[in-house]
């Protein structure tokens, strides 16, 4: 029998489930490149924004015990930089479309309000992205934006019914678990026109204290928390989305390290599944170890596809 992890997102012929999140590489053109090529089946980009941002001072990151904190302060070289970044590895894989770097690409942005996403879609939508994706849950930039706009059902509807009047590419919400209800919070943006959902960013934020020096670890003092450790909270979002019969395709994340964690994200209603902070832990080739974990699975249960991994629901 014939083993396939090949999949369909959004009508796009993907070569992996497994999905680059944002913010985790660099937005660089080599960083894009080098996952496409080891197996991610689509990559994610830094969410950028209109300026450019310095971000935190370091440090930025923290080892937790299961994960880790970060509070990058949305770092990133701005909307035109990063676009011109995509345009390199369109090139590159025009060029060569056997080769590296042809995966599809999904643009992240984030804004603080309706006209700074509409503004920043309307440059995607004129850019070479596949997707873009709408970072309406950042955490650790609290202290200057206020609480996540993921928070409120009226505003995440209002974002993106704007973004999609400007925008004809398939629209991603990216959606925090740092809210009272994410199932509403989703039924709004399924309700206001997103084409998929993305779930979830890092939960908290959460504090790690250096006890010899006396202080916060991180600059920021606080951090998102990501890795091993979320993926109960994850797994757990994305089957009562599933639960409560949202039908839209969703790309989950949140801890995942291993085939086997992949096989529990499809099983609890994704239908693609995000490696982040898994690349920190297992290299930039864990892409290639968890297809080939995946495949084994299909193998083991005498299953054709991924899409006949049956959902827990
Ligand atoms: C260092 C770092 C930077 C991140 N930056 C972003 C970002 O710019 N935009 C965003 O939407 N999510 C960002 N995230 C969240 C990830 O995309 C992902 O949702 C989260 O880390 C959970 O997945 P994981 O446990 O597999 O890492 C970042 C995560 C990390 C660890």
């Amino acid at each position: 029998m014939k083993n396939e992890i090949r999949t369909e997102f959004l009508g796009v012929e993907l070569s992996s489930p497994l999905v680059l999140p944002a913010g985790v590489l660099d937005i660089s053109f080599s960083s894009m490149n080098q996952v496409s090529a080891v197996g991610a089946g689509l990559v994610t980009t830094k969410s950028l924004t209109i300026e450019s941002r310095k971000g935190h001072d370091g440090p930025v990151v923290a080892e937790v015990e299961g994960g880790m904190l970060n509070a990058m302060g949305l770092c990133n070289p701005g909307i035109d930089a990063g676009l011109e970044e995509l345009k390199l590895l369109k090139t590159a894989a025009e060029a060569d479309v056997e080769g590296p770097g042809n995966c599809p690409v999904n643009v992240s942005i984030f804004a603080t309000d309706v006209n700074g996403f509409s503004d920043l879609a309307e440059r995607v939508n004129n850019s070479e992205a596949d997707f873009l994706e709408l970072n309406l849950s950042c955490p650790n930039v609290m202290d200057e934006f206020g609480v996540p706009l993921a928070a409120s059902e009226k505003t995440v509807a209002e974002i993106i019914t704007a973004v999609k009047s400007v925008c004809v590419k398939p629209v991603i919400a990216k959606l925090s678990p740092n809210v009272t209800s994410l199932t509403r919070i989703a039924g709004a943006a399924a309700e206001a026109g997103a084409d998929a959902l993305c779930m979830i960013n890092t939960l908290g934020p959460g504090l790690e204290i250096d006890i010899e020096a006396g202080r916060p670890v991180l600059s920021n003092i606080s951090g998102g928390l990501s890795g091993p450790c979320v993926k109960p909270v994850a797994l757990r979002l994305v089957y009562e989305c599933r639960k409560s019969g949202l039908s839209l395709p969703i790309i989950g994340m949140g801890g995942i390290t291993t085939g086997e964690d992949a096989v529990q994200m499809l099983m609890a209603g994704a239908d693609l599944v995000g490696v982040g902070t898994a690349v920190y832990y297992r290299g930039p080739g864990v892409f290639g170890l968890i297809n080939e974990e995946l495949l084994s699975f299909l193998k083991r249960k005498g299953l054709e596809s991924i899409t006949d991994i049956n959902r827990i629901i």
